[in-house]
């Protein structure tokens, strides 16, 4: 079984891909929307939470843990793979090395949360891979959050996420490099904006590799998806055809379920 969790619905974006890639893997979601966003929260707070979901996730028998979260990747991934040493982890890191390497201006841009902008994982990830192009790094507080009110058609939204891109579009940014899970889903809001002139570069179907390749006897299961939640799992489970993503419903194994953790 592989267990893949998100403080919330972003990690669904990365379930789809994981789920498409393994189709007979046994997979569990699991959304902390208790504590959703970690993007304004500190380190050791999403630490705290990373550690505890992982232990939950290998108690139930996962063989590989996806962290299905850029902001908890950054801040508390290290962490995970000291404490629970004998379990496989993926994480999620915004695709700078893409981005580099299919940008024709020299500049591209990074759109993640509060928290994953400030962390030196990022830092690092842009002077390992950047080389000569420019990198802007631009937080966007409050678009997780929503996605997680699922008002993606909201005309205010889209005028203040134009707003928001104009200035790095405006310098030649010709790469937009999704740095949170939850901002796939608001492709349909980036799209327009970055028209002729940039990119969205997403992650998602990399971190599917890399589970196909870590994934071991995971890999054979009935095709089965549990929905856990630390609040609100019905609100987890509505979202499927919200976010267009019915066809994960018919592999649920039950309705969605609360934990606490
Ligand atoms: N989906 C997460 C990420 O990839 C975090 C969003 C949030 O909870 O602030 O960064």
């Amino acid at each position: 079984m592989i267990g893949i969790f998100d403080s919330g619905l972003g990690g669904l974006s990365v379930l789809a891909s994981i789920t498409q890639s393994l189709p007979h893997a046994d997979l569990v979601y699991f959304a902390d929307t208790a504590h959703v966003p970690y993007g304004d929260k500190d380190d050791a707070f999403i630490r705290n939470r990373v550690l505890n979901i992982a232990r939950h996730l290998a108690d139930l028998g996962c063989t590989l843990i996806v962290v299905a979260c850029n902001t908890a990747t950054a801040a508390a991934v290290a962490s995970l793979r000291e404490t629970l040493p004998d379990i496989p982890t993926v994480g999620v890191e915004p695709g700078v090395k893409p981005a580099v390497a299919a940008t024709k201006s020299g500049r591209i841009v990074v759109l993640s949360t509060t928290s994953t902008a400030r962390s030196e994982r990022l830092s690092r990830l842009i002077s390992q891979h950047a080389g000569d192009v420019q990198v802007d790094v631009l937080p966007c507080p409050g678009w997780a959050t929503k996605v997680e009110t699922l008002h993606l058609d909201d005309p205010g939204f889209a005028e203040s996420a134009r707003q928001h891109l104009a200035p790095t579009l405006d310098s030649g940014a010709d790469q937009v490099v999704l740095g949170c899970t939850h901002y796939s889903f608001l492709t349909p809001v980036l799209e327009p904006i970055v028209a002729g002139r940039a990119e969205l570069v997403d992650v998602a179907e990399a971190v599917a590799r890399q589970c196909v390749r870590l994934a071991g006897t995971a890999e054979h299961g009935r095709g089965r998806l549990t929905l856990l939640a630390t609040a609100h799992p019905e609100a987890l489970q509505a979202a499927l055809p919200a976010l267009g993503l019915s066809w994960l419903a018919t592999r649920l194994i039950g309705a969605a379920r609360q934990v606490s953790v």
